[in-house]
């Protein structure tokens, strides 16, 4: 594999009106931006062995910060948890112009982000991004909360980090299903990206993914998620493109009472999203192809064995569907996709129906 960009030590973007760095190890850059906006009053970590020992040498580093850790994981993800560092955030005197530090994945920007972005209504919050799915989604464009009894993210807010760090080096223990997870989302961005990403990924995709070169890759996909977030701050239009594949998504999740997750739930949206596409004559054989080959050769899957009629009854209580009408977004080609179609019940139940069998001419991974 051929390596890349090995002299860039630093990638920056800009986009969102805060500072997204990516490098192999972010602590340098992370350091001098602490000497510049303040020393942090707390470090809030996932208390998960290898981010601690990433919080616990930034927090000494930048002159013995208090590092408070928290048990999360999806099912922590709740206002309980909110509670518990507002009251830790107390115990260690932040103040409203603290600024605060949140290390950790996605479940730690969500949750961190909604704590810092209420204690005293409101404290400075910069995140360093330590699995792949933080880097290239969650921990970028402002979203944070948790979830409730009857959903996913169904309480939180809008409210951007000043900073976010990703380090290269952080995804060297992330756990194989974490790193799929991200895969996902990644390939998502890129059928949206189209061009040189795309075609990026379809090179890389038979060797494995953790050698794959991310200097690269993160900002590339990092401007997918930036760029529709930039024009659409609320997600009342474009941001919409970044729900691909999403609708099927939560409804397979859901329907498979979580036991699916949200990366391997993508990969089936993006194949039914791509199957609907084909049937409403949006898209081409050829290409619905690559975006299956390249799921398959990560090792994201395209068959579940879930019941049609049970995804359908999910997403038809969706929280996206507006106006009580089920609303796609389809690929018209690699590069190219169209948010806010509606499709026919009938046609949308055939696509599911077809998600119980695997799907042919896709080369088995590796
Ligand atoms: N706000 C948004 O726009 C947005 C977008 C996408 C996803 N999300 C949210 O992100 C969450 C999923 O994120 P996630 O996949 O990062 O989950 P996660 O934060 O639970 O991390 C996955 C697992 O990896 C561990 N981990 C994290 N970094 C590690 C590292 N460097 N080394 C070893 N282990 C590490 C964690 O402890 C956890 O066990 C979901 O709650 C989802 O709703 C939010
Ligand atoms: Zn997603």
């Amino acid at each position: 594999m051929a390596k890349r960009k090995e002299d860039r030590a630093l990638e920056r973007n800009d986009d969102l009106g805060y500072p997204i760095f990516v490098a192999q190890n972010v602590r340098d850059e992370l350091l001098a931006f602490l000497r510049l906006r303040g020393r942090p009053s707390a470090i809030l970590c996932d208390a998960n062995r290898n981010v601690r020992v990433l919080a616990e040498e930034i927090a000494q580093a930048a002159g013995n910060v208090p590092v408070l850790r928290f048990t999360l994981g999806e099912s922590r993800k709740r206002l309980a948890t909110v509670e518990r560092v507002l009251d830790a955030m107390v115990g260690v005197g932040v103040e409203r112009s603290s600024l605060v530090l949140g290390i950790g994945g996605g479940v730690a920007s969500d949750l961190f982000g909604f704590a810092c972005a209420v204690y005293m209504r409101g404290v400075r919050y910069a995140h360093v991004a330590t699995s792949l799915v933080a880097m290239v989604d969650a921990a970028i464009g402002g979203k944070t909360g948790v979830d409730l009894r009857e959903g996913k993210n169904l309480a939180g807010c809008f409210r951007d980090p000043i900073a976010v760090f990703c380090g290269v080096d952080a995804l060297e223990t992330l756990p194989a299903q974490a790193f799929r997870e991200g895969l996902a989302e990644i390939i998502k961005a890129a059928i949206i990206e189209g061009g040189d990403l795309f075609a990026l990924l379809e090179e890389l995709a038979p060797h494995p993914s953790r050698r794959w070169p991310w200097l690269e890759l993160l900002p590339a996909a990092i401007k997918v998620k930036t760029m529709a977030v930039a024009d659409d701050r609320l997600e009342a239009g474009a941001r919409a493109t970044l729900n691909l594949g999403h609708t099927f998504a939560h409804a397979i999740e859901r329907a498979s009472n979580y036991s699916i997750t949200h990366g391997n739930a993508v990969a089936l949206g993006l194949r039914a999203a791509g199957l609907l596409a084909l049937r409403t004559g949006r898209f081409s054989r050829d290409e619905h192809l690559r975006v299956l080959t390249l799921l398959a050769l990560v090792g994201l899957p395209l068959q579940t064995s879930l019941s049609p009629d049970a995804i359908f009854t999910a997403m038809r209580s969706d929280k996206k569907k507006s106006g009580g009408r089920l609303r796609f977004v389809l690929p018209r080609a690699i590069g190219d996709v169209e948010y806010g179609v509606e499709c026919a019940d009938r046609t949308v139940r055939a696509v599911l129906g077809r998600l119980a069998h695997p799907p042919e001419n896709v080369r088995a991974r590796r």
